[in-house]
């Protein structure tokens, strides 16, 4: 293969590597951000930086604030298409009845914000990223602040859900994933519901060879390091992440005095072919992959076979 293509193709995988469909765009995104509208005054809390707040890693801010547009990578594509659409499957099992309030920690541009304050639900998106606030800030239908997981401004036990679904894959150290666990069940009211993302270990294995980038010994070779030690080679072209066997998830959860969770695989064992770039877009293949993982929700030997996992449980006290 000539060297060009080879090329081409090594950024092609590089950029699915991440099981984020991360493809960089070097355009600005500017909009007027309207934060101050009457929607961010919502849940009646303290919304003031705490003191000490945790740096996000500049490599973090970045990728999200330069680099990588997130607002479009739940809609552009078919694997982007099915992790939220099941996403919001395993949540619609698990949330309370509207109206309830919602935390919606590491919400980035707002897609399930905006879907949750549809459906009723009092909603606010904390995210470190400027470009992410404003992004969500422009839809008006639930607040939008600037915040950290390790450091939540909201107050003790102010509301019925937490969402974290990013910031515990772009946490590498495992205390920080648990100080940020322990904020949400600090913030959560005693048997309210806590929902957590992670990038499963394995599933890059999956989607990359499906992309026939194992044939490539330098990605072969990145895909090694990541099953080894599950930190993300910033050579993939994805930023600082950690990708969590199984047992860490359940040990970041015990860490931070919280029940074992129950776990999904969100996109489910037809990851590889929605992946493989092999087939066209077509909704019926979006369709069985929705079904092959519903299948496969109660067995747990396909779980990493997922590029995302979803870990639910509800905080100790009363149960809902
Ligand atoms: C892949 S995006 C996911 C956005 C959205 N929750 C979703 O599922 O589509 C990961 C998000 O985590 C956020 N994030 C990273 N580190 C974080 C931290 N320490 N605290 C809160 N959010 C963080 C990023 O800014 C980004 O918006």
């Amino acid at each position: 293969m000539a060297r060009r293509e080879r090329d081409h193709d090594r950024t092609a995988v590089q950029s699915r590597l991440s099981a984020q469909a991360p493809q960089l765009q070097g355009e600005e995104y500017s909009v007027a951000a309207r934060l101050g509208s009457e929607k961010n005054q919502i849940m009646d809390t303290d919304l003031t930086a705490r003191a000490g707040a945790p740096a996000l890693h500049p490599h973090i801010d970045d990728y999200y604030g330069r680099r990588f547009n997130e607002v479009d990578r739940l809609g552009a594509g078919a694997l982007g298409r099915l992790e939220r659409e099941r996403t919001k499957e395993l949540l619609s099992r698990f949330l309370p009845a509207a109206p309830a309030r919602i935390l919606d920690v590491g919400g980035g541009p707002g897609v399930y914000a905006l879907w949750l304050a549809s459906l009723g639900y009092e909603v606010l998106l904390i995210d470190p990223v400027t470009r992410h606030v404003e992004q969500a800030a422009q839809y008006g239908t639930f607040a939008a602040q600037q915040g950290d997981a390790r450091n939540l401004a909201a107050s003790d036990a102010s509301a019925d859900v937490v969402l974290l679904l990013g910031p515990l894959y772009h946490l590498v150290d495992a205390a920080e994933r648990a100080q940020a666990l322990r904020e949400a069940r600090r913030v959560v009211r005693p048997g309210g519901l806590i929902a957590a993302a992670f990038i499963s270990r394995q599933a890059p294995i999956v989607e990359v060879a499906a992309q026939l980038g194992a044939n490539d010994d330098r990605i072969y070779d990145i895909l090694s390091t990541l099953r080894d030690r599950g930190e993300n080679d910033f050579e993939s072209g994805f930023t600082v992440a950690y990708f969590h066997t199984v047992e860490e998830i359940r040990e970041d959860f015990a860490t931070s005095g919280l029940d074992e969770p129950t776990l999904f695989g969100i996109e489910g064992p037809l990851l590889p072919l929605l992946a493989s770039r092999l087939v066209d877009d077509r909704p019926d293949y979006l369709e069985a992959a929705v079904r092959a993982a519903r299948l496969a929700d109660d067995h747990a030997a396909l779980l990493p076979a997922s590029a995302h996992l979803l870990a639910v449980t509800r905080a100790p006290g009363l149960r809902a």
